[in-house]
């Protein structure tokens, strides 16, 4: 979406409170989001309304502002704090003169970026077709604004509308079918682990709470870990032995992030499925960040949406030496670990976790768990 050349692209971010809880996070997290998508932030337009103007979402006083940014700090982008409809994108672009980004297109841009794995481009991909299939209509593809030929029915710009519709209609079909290929092959490996036994834990939380560190620390494997939003996309999976439990299958995930684009929840759907089928999950937190517990409250958001809610969940607070913390443990009302504090990247409190993870598999510590409401 952005090109990278010479240097990479600058943005103006643009933000507008509307009075809602956590507007500050919003934009610190916008911030982080544009330069994990390889833009400079040059500058911050922000305003108050009460609603979004339906036809540029900003208003035009503001809109002007926004233009004036753009042309005073030399950017190329501008970056919207908030989903756009289609129209208000196409009518900020005419009158920014400028490529234009919401939260979504900005999410996808880095998913696309990161995606390492065949199935993580393919989910990536069909998420992108997605949102662009919304955001292709009449007048708006450029082979049609090269011709001018607005609203003649039939003429060569509706044609070519018409040529991409069917080509984007066509390649989610095939994305879904491959798709749903490898989600077979996924789910016939899982049941496999599940007969021999083996214990199926999923790293799950808010992205750059690290979960790739922990992953690492946990496995002793050199999976990508960065300091950048987003930095794992696909999941990966490393058998490791811990001697009172035996095999335990951990699998790192997608990090998630408030308000996920609802495509992209769609099209990582098998990747998130390995967190709903799991035996447990570690939900890793940033301790260190000031937002953490709406940080908690968004991934359980997410793992409601994909059925993971009632899997069993240990509450890793990572990061204690960004706080001169000490690894320590919490247990619940029946005696089970809940909730350990450890250092990933340095290695402090991790045998926490493993205890944790041998009592899960210790017959008292089964027997002390309550009973299931239903069956
Ligand atoms: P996503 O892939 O974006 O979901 O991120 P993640 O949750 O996998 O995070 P990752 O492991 O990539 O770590 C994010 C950043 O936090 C990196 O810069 C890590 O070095 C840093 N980090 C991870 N664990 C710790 C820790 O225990 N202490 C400190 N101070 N930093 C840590």
């Amino acid at each position: 979406m952005f090109d990278r050349h010479g240097g990479g692209d600058a943005a103006v971010l643009v933000s507008l409170d509307f009075g809602g809880k956590g507007y500050e996070d919003s934009l610190t997290e916008l911030r982080h989001l544009t330069v994990s998508a390889g833009l400079e932030v040059r500058a911050v337009v922000e305003g108050k309304r009460a609603k979004p103007d339906a036809a540029l979402f900003v208003g035009s006083g503001k809109a002007e502002e926004v233009a004036a940014a753009l042309r005073e700090s030399e950017a190329q982008v501008a970056v919207f704090n908030h989903e756009l409809s289609p129209a208000q994108q196409r009518n900020l672009e005419k009158t920014l003169a400028c490529r234009v980004a919401d939260r979504t297109g900005l999410i996808l841009d880095i998913f696309a970026q990161r995606a390492k794995s065949h199935e993580g481009k393919l989910q990536v991909e069909l998420a992108q077709m997605e949102h662009l299939s919304t955001r292709l209509v009449r007048g708006w593809t450029h082979l049609e604004r090269q011709k001018g030929g607005i609203g003649v029915r039939g003429g060569p710009g509706e044609t070519q509308l018409e040529l991409d519709r069917r080509m984007i209609r066509n390649r989610v079909k095939m994305l879904r079918e491959k798709l749903a290929k490898l989600a077979q092959q996924r789910g016939m490996q899982r049941r496999a682990r599940k007969r021999s036994g083996v214990l199926s834990v999923s790293l799950v939380g808010y992205t750059n709470a690290g979960k790739s560190t922990l992953f690492n620390r946990l496995t002793q494997s050199g999976v990508y870990a960065a300091d950048q939003l987003f930095a794992t996309l696909d999941t990966t999976s490393r058998k490791l032995f811990i001697p009172e439990c035996g095999p335990v299958v951990v699998s790192d995930t997608v990090g998630f992030i408030r308000n996920l684009p609802h495509t992209l929840v769609e099209a990582f759907g098998a990747t998130l499925e390995e967190a709903a089928q799991a035996d447990l999950l570690l939900h890793v937190v940033d301790v260190a960040s000031p937002a953490r517990e709406e940080q908690i409250a968004e991934v359980n958001k997410v793992l409601a949406e994909i059925g993971a809610q009632d899997v069993p969940q240990l509450l890793v607070m990572n990061k204690i030496d960004a706080v001169s913390m000490t690894p320590g443990m919490e247990r619940d009302e029946y005696g089970k670990i809940a909730k350990v504090w450890v250092s990933a990247e340095q290695g402090a409190g991790i045998e926490l976790i493993r205890q944790a993870l041998s009592e899960l598999h210790q017959p008292h510590t089964e027997q002390m768990r309550p009973i299931p409401a239903t069956v």
